[in-house]
Parts: structure tokens; C-alpha cells; sequence
């Protein structure tokens, strides 16, 4: 198994142990003293695995790992973890940064070497399932590859070749759609047309004829015979949108269509045969609409013989940073524009948040990010968590960001915000925000050195007395 791995360290000795080890195990080996360097080979070559110390001089271990994360064309590489002794701690903050492993100082040349191997095994076949998903061409749109994602995507490719009718069930925002499309692309009649029709934005009086068509003078306004949404879809696939939404007459005459395979146009007793695979999708529970009365549940039975669940993005946050990557490209290709950085705080913080509009609000997010960010997207760049979003957040018991500090009087940057009031409601000031990144990256860079406060002032580029200040203004605590 060939393969490139990247050693980040300043000892010279350990790069000099793990090429020898690496090397005598016939992999290629590249080594750098600083991680921004490191963040330099990655850009210019293939890079197939990391093996980073967490202490180094400038960047450390962590923040490039938090960069290899927040970059879509390298979030898949994997990156292993040197620790000395005292930080295992922090070793495990990296595993859930995303780290793929770790190993302690003095390096056990057996561990090193099954770790590597495991996590290039691991990343190949990574690859070649993405590879073998996008030759299939379920994956033109769909992005992700968490295990969640991985479990939907093997669903569709099992119903797609089928006739079997499916219904998508899932929040809004969480791509019920794309997985239609997808469903229909991989089946036999993928050349055959791909009809939407939203139940829920028609008229309740025009649903059938929508449907079904009608015929000249069925009714007012029906000045001429018009084709239905099952005849369009003809040896294609008809996908019912919100089908929750739809009047129960219509779900009557859907019924009889689905049983029989036979449609009749509005005004019209002559029925005709169709060659329709229905998909429908609903943000509702309709087991419980069909109980509660409000949707019929023979049709119900009909339509779900293959149930889909679309999971909620709070599901698969480890998916966020693959999204943004692949929205950024999108945003920025459309605006012309050159592909932006993104801070890795900005990961950070957005994999924290409840999102109640799931995958579109990170989509519409990303998109307003390019348009009002400078070069790079920074935390700064970042709206306030909304109260909606916090409430998920919360409901889900997701990670909270520690509660905002009381009003500080006294500040020594430049802070021209220092008298800025809470804004009622859901929104916080840019003030509040600004210190809840703060707070954050302070407690990461504690954490990383132990909370060594002169280290950790040498880091941030503060006094030690600004550190202390900082420290107690915005109440950050030692855990434990
Ligand atoms: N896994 C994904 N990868 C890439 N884009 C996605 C993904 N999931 C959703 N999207 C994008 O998010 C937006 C919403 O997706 P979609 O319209 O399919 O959601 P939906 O579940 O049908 O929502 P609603 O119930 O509100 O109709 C679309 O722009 C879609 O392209
Ligand atoms: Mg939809």
C-alpha cells in the first residue's frame, strides 16, 4: 500500500525516527519543522496521510489540524497526533477535532507503524466507496460522507433500480429532494422525465386537474384540454412534494391511480393507462396525520412500501465542513471569485449550532459568508446563533458554548462596540459574539498548553496581565 505521509515536528529526532520507520515500511516520507509549512506541501503536493506533534513553534499541531478539517479537498486526509506525556488530554480534544489517532512520546515504533497503515487503509477505502458512488452517479449533488450519509446513500442505491414507491420523510432543508432526483438518476428510466409537482403550492380545487389534467369546458376556466402531471411523467418518475399537504379528494383519485395504474383526466370518463414511479416526500409524520384523520392511510400504505429517512444535519455535523467546502466553491465559482479561506474557528463554531433549517440555512449561510466576507471567512463574518438554533441546539443536549459574561466596563483593544446594549430577542450583539469566539479560542489555546499562562499569552500575541484580564472578563474557567 504506496502512499505519502507528511511528518510535522520541530525535533529533528523524531522526524528522523519516523522516517526511518515510515521508510523502511515503503512509504514516502516528507518532513517539515512548522506546521505552516506543513499547510504549504499540502497545497502543492499529494499528501496521503499527517503525522503532526501537537507543540510546535507558531501554529500548533491543533490548529493545523482544525485547517485540514475545514479545507473540503483535504478534510479526508487523515492526521495522527503526537503527544508528549503530560497532554493526552489534549490528544483526546484532538480525536474529536477529528483526528484519526494518536500516539504518545517516546514513539513505539510497532504502534506508529499499525496506526499509519490502519489509517491509510481506512482513507483508500474511503476513497474508492466515493469513487465507486460517484461513478453510480448517486452522489452528483449529495455531500457527505459521515456514516449517516453513507447509510442513506446505500438505501438509495438499493431502491433506486426498483419500481418500489418511496417516501422521503426528513425536516425541511435536509435534501429530500436531492435524494429523489438521485433515486430517479439510478433507475432504469433515468432518461425518462423527472416530474416534481409541489402538493402543498397548488390550490386545493386545482390539485387534480394539476394531476390528472381535464378536458375542454370541465370547468370554469378550463378553456382548453390540458395534459396532467402523471401523463408528463410518463416511463419516468413523478415525485408528489409535501404530499402531507394534499386535499383529501385529490388523495382519494392519487389512490385509485396508484392501484389501478390508470388516470382520468378532469371532465372525462375515459381512463388510460400510465407507466409512473411515484416518489413523494413530507416534512410531516404522516403515520400520525393518517391516525389523526388528515391523510388518508390506505394511501399511506401505498406510498411508503419504502420508507427514507433524510436525517436532520445535527445528525451528521462532522459532514459541516465538506458542506461549506463544496457551497464555497459553488457561492464563489458563481460570483467569480477565487475559492475563500475559512478561519477554523468558523468550523468550529458552526458545528455547534442547532441549524433548524438543517443543510439549506447552512447553504443560504455559506452563500451570504462569500458575499459579505473579506479574503477570508472569519468568525467575525458570523451572524449570531438565532434563538431557534440554540433551542435545537439545546433540545438535542448538543455541546453549548459557555453563557455570554456580564457587560464588561473595561476593555483594551480596540473595541468600538463597548457600548453596545443586548438587542431584545434572538440576535446577539456583535459585542457578545465577538466574545464568545474570544472566550473560545482563549479556553482551546489554555487547554492546548496546559494552561501555561505565559505560553498560552505567547501564543494569543497578549500581555500576561491582558491574558489574566481577558481570562477573568470573560469568565472562562479550568474545567475539573
Ligand atoms: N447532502 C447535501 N449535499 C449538498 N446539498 C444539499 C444536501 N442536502 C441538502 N442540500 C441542499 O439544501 C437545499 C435544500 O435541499 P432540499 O430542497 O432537497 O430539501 P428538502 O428536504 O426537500 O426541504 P423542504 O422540506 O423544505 O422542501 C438544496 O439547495 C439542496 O441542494
Ligand atoms: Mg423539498
Amino acid at each position: 500500500m504506496p502512499g505519502t505521509v507528511l511528518v510535522v515536528d520541530d525535533e529533528k529526532n523524531i522526524r528522523r525516527t519516523l522516517r526511518m520507520v515510515l521508510e523502511g515500511d515503503g512509504l514516502e516520507v516528507r518532513d517539515v519543522e512548522r506546521a505552516e509549512d506543513a499547510l504549504q506541501v499540502l497545497l502543492e503536493e499529494r499528501i496521503d496521510a499527517v503525522v503532526t506533534d501537537i507543540r510546535l513553534p507558531g501554529m500548533s499541531g491543533i490548529e493545523l489540524l482544525q485547517r485540514i478539517r475545514s479545507m473540503a479537498s483535504w478534510t479526508r486526509i487523515p492526521v495522527l497526533v503526537i503527544s508528549g506525556h503530560a497532554s493526552v488530554g489534549v490528544a483526546v480534544d484532538a480525536i474529536k477535532l477529528g483526528a484519526t489517532d494518536f500516539f504518545e512520546k517516546p514513539l513505539d515504533r510497532d504502534r506508529v507503524l499499525v496506526s499509519v497503515r490502519n489509517a491509510l487503509r481506512a482513507s483508500q477505502l474511503a476513497d474508492e466507496a466515493s469513487a465507486l458512488r460517484t461513478a453510480a452517479g448517486a452522489r452528483e449533488e449529495m455531500v457527505g460522507e459521515s456514516a449517516v450519509m453513507r447509510r442513506l446513500y446505500a438505501e438509495v442505491e438499493k431502491v433506486a433500480p426498483t419500481r418500489g414507491r418511496v417516501l422521503i420523510t426528513g425536516e425541511s432543508g435536509t435534501g429530500k429532494e436531492l435524494i429523489a432526483r438521485a433515486i430517479h438518476r439510478m433507475s432504469p428510466r433515468h432518461e425518462g422525465p423527472f416530474v416534481k409537482v409541489n402538493c402543498a403550492a397548488i390550490p386545493a380545487e386545482l390539485v387534480e386537474s394539476e394531476l390528472f389534467g381535464h378536458e375542454k369546458g370541465a370547468f370554469t376556466g378550463a378553456v382548453a384540454r390540458k395534459r396532467g402531471h402523471f401523463e408528463t411523467a410518463d416511463h419516468g418518475t413523478l415525485f408528489l412534494d409535501e404530499i402531507g399537504d394534499m386535499p383529501l379528494a385529490a388523495q382519494a383519485k392519487v389512490l385509485r391511480a396508484l392501484e389501478t395504474g390508470e388516470v382520468s383526466r378532469v371532465g372525462s370518463d375515459q381512463t388510460f393507462n400510465v407507466d409512473v414511479r411515484v416518489l413523494a416526500a413530507t416534512h410531516r409524520d404522516l403515520e400520525r396525520e393518517a391516525r389523526e384523520g388528515r391523510f388518508r392511510e390506505d394511501l399511506y400504505f401505498r406510498l411508503s412500501v419504502v420508507p427514507i429517512r433524510s436525517p436532520a444535519l445535527r445528525e451528521h455535523p462532522e459532514d459541516i465542513p465538506m458542506l461549506v467546502g463544496a457551497f464555497l466553491r459553488e457561492f464563489c465559482r458563481q460570483n467569480q471569485m477565487r475559492p475563500k479561506p475559512v478561519h477554523p474557528a468558523v468550523m468550529a463554531d458552526l458545528r455547534g449550532r442547532g441549524f433548524p433549517g438543517n443543510v439549506r440555512e447552512l447553504k443560504n449561510l455559506v452563500e451570504r459568508l462569500v458575499i459579505l466576507s473579506g479574503d477570508e471567512i472569519t468568525v467575525d463574518d458570523l451572524p449570531a446563533e438565532s434563538l431557534r438554533s440554540r433551542e435545537v441546539r439545546e433540545r438535542h443536549g448538543l455541546p453549548a458554548p459557555e453563557a455570554a459574561p456580564a457587560a464588561r466596563e473595561d476593555d483594551d483593544d480596540d473595541d468600538d462596540g463597548a457600548h453596545e446594549l443586548r438587542v431584545p430577542g434572538e440576535r446577539a450583539t456583535l459585542r457578545q459574539h465577538r466574545d464568545d469566539a474570544e472566550r473560545a479560542y482563549i479556553l482551546d489555546t489554555l487547554k492546548e498548553v496546559d494552561w501555561n499562562i505565559s505560553r498560552a499569552a505567547t501564543l494569543l500575541g497578549l500581555e500576561r496581565t491582558n491574558l489574566h484580564k481577558k481570562i477573568r472578563g470573560l469568565g472562562i474557567k479550568r474545567e475539573g
